[in-house]
């Protein structure tokens, strides 16, 4: 049995139904502050919070669980540089608690959900997961802590880990049954199409005075389901590995858009007028993302399949229309 943390999530929900479609027995842990009921598809649900240690090893005795995924994290980057107490607290103590958790069961295998805001500013590109790692936000600085903890609790206890480090997730299960519902949405994609949608006036494009081609952001954005689907793949993997196993992988597709590239795909998949306002900079943007993801091709066999940005665009819109209208 497979244990999802934040399994209602954006990313979780995706990867509970690739887990579901291998056949895998997959149960739910959420606390649902940020995740939906409706978008629960494990097999079982367990309501808690990662705070809560006698909750988590309660759920560890009962279940005859025997790999974690964990994704149950908060993830806004302006609101950790308001908040920091409020982003340790959650994330590195939440993880510690089920690292202690999984410990005392003897559950040794971790799939952990991290993020290219590890790496902060970086100047070569694309990025390899041997560039340093020096987050420029609180956010990213959670998830770097907790990527060095599991280094010394792989080489101290015999823990499995793969860290999948996450570029810009994007994009809907094709059958939507699923996808982005963010609340507050921050991020670009579905704020473009709240604008196609009409639940928003204009989108605000954050600096045009980049270095880059049109002046706006590169991203490296990966369809969720092709994200989903390298989690299944490292669970695999990581039941093939001696103990103290311990990889991080970038998930990415290799290419980036800009900002206006993401604006125009949206016009041509909604078939509708998106009103752009051009506004300053985003504090702690970086110019350009842009993964390799050559060793998760070869250490796992990845292979992304919806490596097209109008595919990404085509299932969120599909998605929202039905979550949204
Ligand atoms: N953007 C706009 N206007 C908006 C929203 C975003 O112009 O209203 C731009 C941003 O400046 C950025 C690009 O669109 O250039 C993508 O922004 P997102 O907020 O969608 O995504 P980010 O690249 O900022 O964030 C993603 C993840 C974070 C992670 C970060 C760094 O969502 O969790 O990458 O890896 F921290």
């Amino acid at each position: 049995m497979i244990l999802v943390t934040g399994g209602a999530g954006y990313i979780g929900s995706h990867t509970v139904l690739s887990l579901k479609e291998k056949g895998e027995e997959v149960i739910v842990f959420d606390n649902f502050c940020k995740g939906h009921r409706d978008l629960v598809f494990g097999d079982h649900l367990v309501e808690g919070d990662l705070n809560d240690l006698a909750c988590l090893s309660e759920l560890f005795r009962r279940w005859p669980i025997t790999q974690v995924v964990h994704f149950a994290a908060f993830s806004l980057v302006g609101e950790s540089a308001d908040n920091p107490q409020k982003y340790y607290q959650n994330n590195v103590n939440g993880t510690l608690n089920l690292l202690s958790a999984m410990k005392d069961a003897h559950v040794k295998d971790l799939v952990f959900s991290s993020t290219a805001a590890v790496y902060g500013q970086v100047e070569q590109m694309p990025i390899t997961e041997d560039c340093p790692l020096r987050p420029s936000n609180v956010y990213g600085k959670t998830k770097r802590v907790i990527e060095d903890l599991l280094d010394d609790w792989c080489r101290a206890y015999g823990l499995r880990a793969v860290t999948l480090r996450y570029f810009n997730a994007a994009g809907a299960d094709p059958q939507c049954r699923t996808g982005e519902d963010h609340r507050p949405e921050t991020h670009l994609i579905p704020l473009v199409l709240d604008v196609a949608l009409g639940r928003q006036k204009e989108v605000t494009v954050f600096g045009r005075d980049y270095s880059t081609p049109d002046g706006t952001c590169l991203r490296d954005y990966i369809h969720v389901c092709d994200l989903a689907e390298a989690h299944v793949l490292s669970l695999k993997r990581l039941s093939n590995e001696a103990e103290g196993f311990r990889m991080a992988l970038n998930l990415g597709t290799g290419k980036g858009y800009s900002v206006l590239q993401i604006c125009e795909a949206a016009r041509q998949i909604t078939e509708r007028e998106i009103t752009i306002q051009s506004g300053p900079r985003r504090v702690g943007d970086p110019a350009v993302l842009v993964a390799s993801s050559e060793k998760a091709r070869n250490e796992l066999g990845w292979q992304p399949q919806f490596d097209s940005v109008q595919h990404i665009v085509a299932t969120a819109w599909q998605w929202h229309q039905k979550r949204f209208v």
